[in-house]
């Protein structure tokens, strides 16, 4: 398509450009076509590589935000082996950021970059992370609902056409699986317990049921993204194809609790072997997005206030690998 474009402008130079270029889309697709994985140094479309870098560093920048909810609690927990499992949980997110902020590097933009447009407010993260942690079910709805969801978005990344984010997603998984257990068996304690602690975890799940749902992105008819993504593998389903296995995947685990989905035309359609569910808020979640949800300026806050109570540490690395290069260039 760009390369028409080139090719209007009528110059030589450029049409021989474009004639090379479109030789290379023609091989880049053949790749994909056949299931091989494009690396850092193949040639690749910018459009391609413009939506990694957007698509990565958003999912980079939520697993770092998410690690905010979640850390509210660790001082909270009703256990000490809640409390260890709550730490680990957080500090795996802490990993899972880090490891995209990598991959996300091999397509040519740097850390500093994306955590600057972080801190600004211009680069997003998933919606969810801007709603509040009130109670300790709210841990339990998270690994069950949010890194449930989590999963059923990742779990196609692995085979995602990009290798260093398809290799990333591999280990994520793993723990996002983990962590997705550990918050099922919060509510299952919490749902077999006293009165007061049925009626925290329906508290909860009426509370993040939606904004889970929201977590899929909007609607295919209004997602930009999702036609070329699909075309060149970077995504193996669309939003609503997610949003609905999701949705057929966890209807039956909250039966099994005994709480119920706060969507009152919720039901099964027979027919199609799929549950039908009721309209999602987006005027909330375009809300959200524009960062006007409960805690997006808490959010941004604290990973201001971080950033900046670790710039001695990056400086302090920064000396101490200048000192040790002077070093081994003097030895050389
Ligand atoms: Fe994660
Ligand atoms: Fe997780």
């Amino acid at each position: 398509m760009y390369t028409q474009g080139l090719l209007e402008q009528g110059s030589k130079t450029v049409t021989v450009a474009a004639v090379e270029d479109a030789e290379r889309l023609q091989r880049f697709e053949a790749k994909i076509d056949a299931e091989e994985k494009i690396e850092p140094k193949d040639w690749m479309p910018d459009a391609y590589r413009q939506t990694l870098i957007r698509q990565i560093s958003q999912h980079a920048h939520s697993e770092i935000v998410g690690m905010l909810p979640e850390g509210n609690w660790i001082t909270r927990a009703p256990t000490l082996l809640r409390k260890s499992i709550l730490i680990a949980k957080v500090q795996d997110e802490g990993g899972h950021g880090a490891y995209l902020y990598s991959a996300a590097e091999t397509l040519g933009i740097s850390r500093a970059e994306m955590i600057d447009q972080l801190l600004a407010g211009k680069a997003k993260y998933s919606s969810i992370f801007n709603y509040p942690t009130l109670s300790w079910a709210d841990i339990g709805a998270i690994g069950w609902l949010v890194d449930g969801a989590a999963i059923m978005n990742q779990i196609p990344l692995c085979r995602c056409s990009y290798g260093p984010y398809a290799r990333a997603m591999i280990r994520i998984c793993k723990e996002e699986s983990f962590h997705q257990r550990q918050g099922y068996d919060i509510m299952l304690k919490l749902a077999r317990g006293t009165v007061g602690q049925r009626r925290m975890a329906q508290d909860a799940l009426d509370r993040w049921w939606w904004p889970s749902l929201m977590m899929f992105g909007p609607p295919d008819g209004a997602s930009q993204h999702t036609a070329l993504s699909v075309r060149w593998k970077i995504k193996r389903f669309t939003n609503d194809e997610l949003r609905q296995k999701f949705v057929d995947f966890t209807v039956p685990q909250a039966k099994f609790l005994d709480i119920s989905v706060p969507d009152p035309d919720m039901r099964w359609d027979e027919a199609a072997g799929q549950h039908r569910f009721g309209e999602i808020n987006w005027a909330e979640f375009h809300e959200v997005l524009k960062g006007n949800g409960p805690c997006n300026r808490e959010r941004l806050t604290a990973r201001r206030n971080a950033h900046d109570a670790g710039r001695w540490v990056r400086e302090a690395a920064a000396a101490y690998a200048a000192k040790h290069t002077a070093r081994s260039v003097a030895a050389a």
